[in-house]
């Protein structure tokens, strides 16, 4: 049983071709004696990260490579990586040499030493690490982050907002049906998922300098981030993307309006500023929405673009005329009053656009 695989490495990549070798001679080197492969997730990054790693999977059977196509994410990406492995302990680690891999093996001693263990994870806030040459502005947004995040947590983590950590497979296999996979915090998402706490240890690192490529958290990812946090505390009760794609759909609302207002006072009629209206919100909709709610399957090019505006509008308006019928309906029916029959159109209205633009507009690529 001396050559048993011990641990898989789980690195996620985009555009990271030039820290590709050195992060393998790193680990090979802090986890000499140990039976380990590392698994590159790669978002088929334009740089070519992925056939950098596979160039030295050929003559390094340890290396291997996910290639994942039209897909974005850090979480997923360590989700996927984390269910492809046989190894018992999976470790998780930034493949931009910001993470101190020599912390490898101690994690890995400690999960083997302790059957009690879940998960080990490498802390900057613990005395002995650090954020290394954070500016304050970073450090003052990490804070509130963690902050945030206490409002889910149950156990009392120093750094929830750690990328670098080792859990048992079997335990990252059984979360993983949980897991929202939005975003940058897997960590955070594995340790809610949980029903029962995850029992924890934390080493101390500090965090490196970034000397090759570029990060990747900007707004979007800050935004994926609070998304998250909603979901975990709501998403049980209305659907994350449900409620965005609602939200979207009020603004909509002012969007009708302006234009409406507009094309009367240019000298339209009612009909045609209502229909001009209509179609402005829609076309705002949608690109909102291919933006933000379907971010992951963002329609790209004009000829998808176009197919889904289309059948965008085309849902939208077989709701509308739902929204108006079921309104009318409970109405006639003397089931509601005003204010409560109009809002049942607006919500079946609502959850009928949802449900069939997300299988008819975004579901078809
Ligand atoms: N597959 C894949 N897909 N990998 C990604 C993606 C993606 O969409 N976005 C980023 N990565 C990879 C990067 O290539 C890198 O290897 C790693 O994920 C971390 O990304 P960075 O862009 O370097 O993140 P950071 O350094 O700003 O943030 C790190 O520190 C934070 C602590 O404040 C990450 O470790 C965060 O998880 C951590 O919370
Ligand atoms: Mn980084």
């Amino acid at each position: 049983m001396n050559d048993a695989l011990e641990l898989a490495v789980v690195v996620p990549t985009f555009n990271e071709r030039g820290n590709v070798a050195t992060l393998v001679a790193r680990l090979d080197r802090a986890l000499a004696g140990r039976n380990w492969e590392a698994i590159f997730v790669d978002d088929d990054s334009p740089d070519g990260t992925a056939s950098e790693a596979r160039a030295l999977g050929r003559t390094d059977r340890r290396v291997r490579v996910i290639q994942r196509i039209g897909r974005r994410g850090l979480s997923s990406a360590c989700i996927e990586g984390m269910l492809a492995t046989a190894a018992p302990a999976v470790a998780v680690i930034d493949g931009d040499l910001q993470h101190d891999e020599t912390l490898l093996p101690r994690m890995l001693d400690l999960l083997q030493g302790d059957a009690a263990l879940d998960v080990v994870i490498g802390s900057r806030f613990v005395s002995g690490g650090g954020t290394g040459e954070w500016d304050r502005d970073r450090i003052a947004k990490s804070a509130l982050a963690t902050r945030l995040s206490r409002r889910v947590l149950k156990g009392d983590l120093s750094d929830p907002m750690s990328g670098f950590f080792m859990i048992r497979s079997d335990v990252a296999r059984r979360l993983a049906p949980e897991l929202s996979a939005i975003g940058f915090k897997i960590l955070l998402d594995l340790m809610t998922a949980s029903p029962v706490p995850l029992a924890f240890a934390e080493l101390p690192y500090t965090f490196r300098v970034r000397t090759e490529g570029e990060s990747k958290l900007d707004h979007v990812v800050a935004m994926e981030y609070l998304i998250a946090l909603y979901d975990r505390m709501f998403g049980r009760f209305v659907p994350v993307r449900f409620a965005m794609f609602s939200a979207i759909g009020l603004l909509g609302v002012p969007i009708h309006m302006g234009v409406l207002a507009l094309a009367i006072l240019g000298g339209a009629t009612f009909l045609f500023a209502q229909i001009l209206g209509a179609m402005a919100a829609m076309t705002v909709n949608f690109f909102l929405n291919n933006a933000l709610t379907y971010r992951d399957r963002r329609l790209k090019g004009w000829r998808q673009l176009l197919d889904g505006w289309v059948s965008f509008c085309v849902v939208c308006s077989v709701g509308l005329v739902a929204n108006v019928g079921i309104a009318a309906f409970v109405h006639d029916a003397r089931a509601g009053g005003i204010a409560a029959s109009a809002l049942i159109g607006i919500v079946v209205g609502a959850v009928w656009n949802y449900a069939l633009s997300s299988k008819f507009t975004w579901g078809r690529y």
